[in-house]
């Protein structure tokens, strides 16, 4: 603390009493975010979308869960007006319209899914308050589930969209996928998606590559149990992998603003693209590089804590730039023409609110 500095006094009653009540909303909120989480990952959200008002004694039973969670689960969400409740019958409903939101079958609308990253991010606070007062990052070995629930997320996001209502806008892309070419996907995660891809387009080769252990020894697993034969996953970091062919397309999924050297990534991946035809797609973050531009983006404080609790974090504890999760898309723009993108044309999907698609050619 500044020792010549004393704290301000209060004035204003009015401003006061709304912050105390917005606070409250927050803790609130961010109560249920934990709530909402174990609600997916136990899949009581799956459940209770196909029942009629239940007691909690049949949910649990239902979901093959302890009754006495359950039931303070429930308190939760009916105070948090997710679950209606009945006192006569102490029964509970997951109204269809919210269950719509926070069930496995609404796929990339899932904000269930979404939110059960919160508690990961929030297991590595201790290590991330030490960052604040020492400096350094948190290491991607450190954050235990990430890897399952970002595959997830990814999965339900991309996967299937990417073929339905992205590729099927580019009959040229298509075509080429079709008739066979070589696509690489950096920091291919646990492979979902690259796998996706593999299977719809079996003429064309797949390589994807990812810096950790553990998401890439899961993708390896499920493309063997799969029988796929076009495709390939490497642990390896990007920048130090010697690659023996170039690529008609390669993409990246939420990756450049996690890494350590952004800058040099994106001229590896111009340099590994084939000479004139070779193209790139980039998915990352829709925000401004601004933060006055993004007081108002629905998402805004969700990204600017992904970036502290992970994104910038982990590109920091190997010596990186720290770009973070809001690095916008002017920075973006920026850096695509230093790495040598002759063209960028950026896309938007009603499917994904969260991601711009930048569309990349040598
Ligand atoms: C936010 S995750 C996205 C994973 C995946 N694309 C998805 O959408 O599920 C970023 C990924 O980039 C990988 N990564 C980070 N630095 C890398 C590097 N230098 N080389 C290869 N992969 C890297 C991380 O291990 C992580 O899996």
């Amino acid at each position: 603390m500044c020792n010549s500095c004393l704290p301000r006094i209060p004035s204003d009653a009015h401003k006061m009493e709304a912050f105390a009540g917005q606070m409250m909303s927050v803790i609130n909120n961010a109560a249920l975010g934990n709530m909402i989480s174990i609600g997916h990952r136990t899949r009581l959200f799956d459940v209770m979308d196909t029942m009629e008002p239940a007691t909690s004694a049949e949910i649990a039973t239902c979901a093959g869960l302890s009754e006495r969670y359950v039931r303070e689960w429930l308190g939760a969400l009916v105070c948090g007006k997710i679950v209606e409740y009945e006192p006569e019958g102490k029964t509970y409903l997951l109204p269809a319209e919210n269950a719509f939101f926070l069930t496995r079958k609404s796929k990339e609308k899932n904000m269930a899914a979404i939110a059960s990253i919160l508690p990961v991010w929030s297991s590595v606070e201790d290590k991330i308050v030490d960052c604040f007062e020492n400096g350094g990052g948190v290491p991607y070995s450190e954050y235990g589930r990430f890897y399952q629930v970002m595959g997830e997320i990814s999965n339900a996001n991309v996967g299937n969209n990417l073929i339905d209502n992205i590729l099927t806008q580019k009959p040229k892309q298509m075509e080429a996928l079709t008739n066979g070419i070589d696509v690489l996907d950096v920091g291919c995660g646990d492979g979902k998606i690259l796998m996706e891809l593999a299977k719809n387009f079996p003429n064309s080769r797949f390589v994807g590559i990812d810096l950790c252990p553990e998401p890439i020894q899961s993708a390896q697993t499920r493309a063997t149990m799969s029988g796929l034969e076009n495709i390939n996953f490497f642990e390896a970091d990007i920048l130090e992998y010697q690659f023996d062919k170039h690529f008609d397309l390669i993409t990246t999924f939420d990756v450049i603003h996690d890494l350590a050297f952004p800058d040099k990534v994106l001229a590896k991946i111009n340099a590994l693209l084939k000479a004139n035809t070779g193209q790139y797609l980039m998915m990352d973050i829709n925000a401004s590089s601004n933060l006055e531009n993004n007081e108002e983006h629905p998402l805004a404080p969700f990204l600017y804590t992904a970036s502290t609790l992970h994104c910038m974090s982990v590109s920091l504890a190997q010596g990186g730039m720290g770009l973070g999760t809001v690095w916008g898309v002017e920075k973006a723009k920026e850096m695509l023409a230093e790495a040598g993108f002759s063209s960028v044309a950026i896309e938007n999907y009603q499917h994904d609110m969260m991601n711009n698609y930048y569309f990349c050619t040598k």
